[in-house]
């Protein structure tokens, strides 16, 4: 609390410095990137910028890095030469945050290579971005401020979200599990978990302006408040309703269940789990709340036990694919997604076929896939036995061949159906129709929508099948 007022008192002297402020921001990384963007947004319009998409106009520039991947990396180096122009034209500040920034070499060559940036900062350090900025601005001087250590949890930064209907909120920070392949634990740091009663305070605040579909995120969801527990932490939270009941919140599972009795939500979606934390208390959970969408998004990265053993996966095919009949059996109209990595060490044609086998079996709504892509620091980046790019692409374009025909068979069956559309506003592509999804984050266009629909789920009769959309008439 008191770092957070000390931060609000940098804010006060940003905003009584200059007037007609402006800011862009460019968020390179996933939801919880884009939530932490959203904070840094919130921090700026409190400090009295107003933010812009022209990057050429922006005082201060701020890009939200990502390391998952080297294409991430790249985006960032291809943005830093285009927003140099601007800062030897009109003296714009250039601040860089994320999860890149926490990569030693990475700080190393910004230093030497793009001497122009002002700012670095990174995941843990985001809180104090006001008291950075001031620096910087007063100073004129080059602020790093990087934390090695996991930042705590710090509560009450001011948020600004783009979304009116949709909102993400993390539940918990950091990663335990060191997937072989995955940079994320070295640079979010191990697991911590917020307290459910500002998760709760967050979400009834979030109902009431107005917003209807929440996100839960976290790098493993459903290890909230684990990593608590076994360092033999007292969990068994109370939390109190705004109604003034109270309700005993210990894991992921209760704090779903929680979350569902929040009036005006209508529904809640949660990433990402890891199918080796799917406890039948979460399986029940989901089942047994109505608000949470039966989409589940279950991360299966390889169909090869023997590929999933060198992930440090800690499952294997047979118990990826029973933990799937399990929550099928419990919860019938179950679908589900995944992330794949094509290409990890030493995977075989056999291996591949695994994952193609694993892909036919669960017929995945929606598929995010990945070549496998070394990351400086981690265990598989270590591997002897990396495999040829061309032999990558070419699984990739096997896998996504794959997925395109299971969900085209998919989409056939939504037509003459009714699903519930949470109605979100104009179609980007077609400014004549409306869009919205269903339950199952199936993008539905329609026509003969109004602006009196958006955040209303309307029931709608599915009438046709696209590729990457379904369209739909009101009912
Ligand atoms: N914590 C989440 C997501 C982590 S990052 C989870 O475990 O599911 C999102 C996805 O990026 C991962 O699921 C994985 O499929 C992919 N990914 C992570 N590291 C990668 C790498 N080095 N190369 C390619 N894809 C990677
Ligand atoms: Fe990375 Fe694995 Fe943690 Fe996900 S669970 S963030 S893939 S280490
Ligand atoms: Fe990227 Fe960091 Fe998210 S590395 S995927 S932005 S946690």
């Amino acid at each position: 609390m008191k770092q957070i007022q000390m931060q609000d008192t940098y804010i006060k002297k940003i905003k009584n410095m200059q007037k007609n402020k402006k800011y862009s921001i460019l968020t390179m990384g996933c939801q919880l990137n884009e939530n932490d963007s959203e904070r840094i947004s919130g921090i700026l319009e409190e400090a009295g910028y107003e933010k812009t998409e022209d990057l050429s106009c922006a005082n201060i520039i701020v890009f939200n890095t990502c390391c998952v991947r080297e294409n991430a990396e790249d985006r960032l180096f291809g943005k830093l030469g285009e927003v140099k122009k601007y800062k030897e034209k009109n003296g714009c500040i250039i601040a860089i945050g994320g999860c890149m920034m926490q990569e030693k070499h990475m700080q190393r060559k910004i230093k030497e290579s793009y001497q122009f940036v002002d700012i670095i900062f990174g995941p843990h350090t985001l809180k104090n971005f006001p008291e950075d900025l001031y620096k910087s601005i007063i100073e004129n001087k080059k602020i790093e401020d990087i934390l090695d250590i996991d930042g705590e949890i710090i509560e009450g930064i001011p948020t600004v979200r783009e979304d009116k209907i949709k909102a993400s909120v993390t539940i918990m920070n950091g990663c335990n599990n060191f997937c072989t392949y995955c940079i994320v634990p070295y640079v979010r740091g191990r697991e911590r978990s917020r307290h459910p009663q500002d998760i709760y305070n967050e979400v009834v605040n979030l109902a009431k302006q107005g917003y209807k579909e929440i996100t839960l995120l976290g790098q493993n969801v459903n290890s909230y408040l684990v990593s608590e527990k076994s360092k033999g932490e007292d969990v068994n939270f109370i939390v109190k309703e705004e109604n003034g009941n109270e309700y005993e919140v210990n894991s992921f599972a209760t704090l779903l269940r929680l979350i569902n009795k929040i009036k005006g939500i209508e529904r809640i979606r949660f990433i990402s789990p890891h199918p080796k934390d799917f406890t039948d208390d979460v399986i029940d959970s989901i089942r047994d709340s109505k608000k949470v969408c039966k989409l589940i998004h279950l991360p299966l990265q390889s169909g090869s036990t023997e590929i999933l053993k060198s992930m440090n996966r800690k499952y294997t095919k047979e118990e990826y694919l029973n933990l799937v009949k399990k929550i099928k059996s419990k919860i019938p109209e179950v679908e589900f997604s995944t992330d794949i990595i094509v290409g990890f060490p030493g995977e075989t044609e056999k291996d591949f076929e695994d994952t193609l086998d694993v892909v036919s079996k669960v017929k995945y709504e929606q598929i995010y896939m990945f070549i496998y892509s070394r990351r400086v620091g981690t265990k598989a980046d270590k591997m002897e036995n990396q495999i040829d790019e061309d032999i990558k692409h070419e699984r990739f374009e096997r896998l996504k061949k794959l997925a395109e025909n299971i969900i085209e068979e998919k989409n056939k069956t939504y037509v003459g159906k009714e699903e519930l559309v949470l109605v979100e506003g104009k179609s980007k592509t077609n400014k004549q129709m409306y869009t919205g999804r269903t339950q199952t984050n199936k993008v539905v266009n329609f026509e003969g929508g109004s602006k009196q629909m958006i955040g209303k789920v309307l029931p709608m009769k599915i009438i046709s099948e696209h590729m990457w959309y379904l369209k739909g008439k009101i009912c």
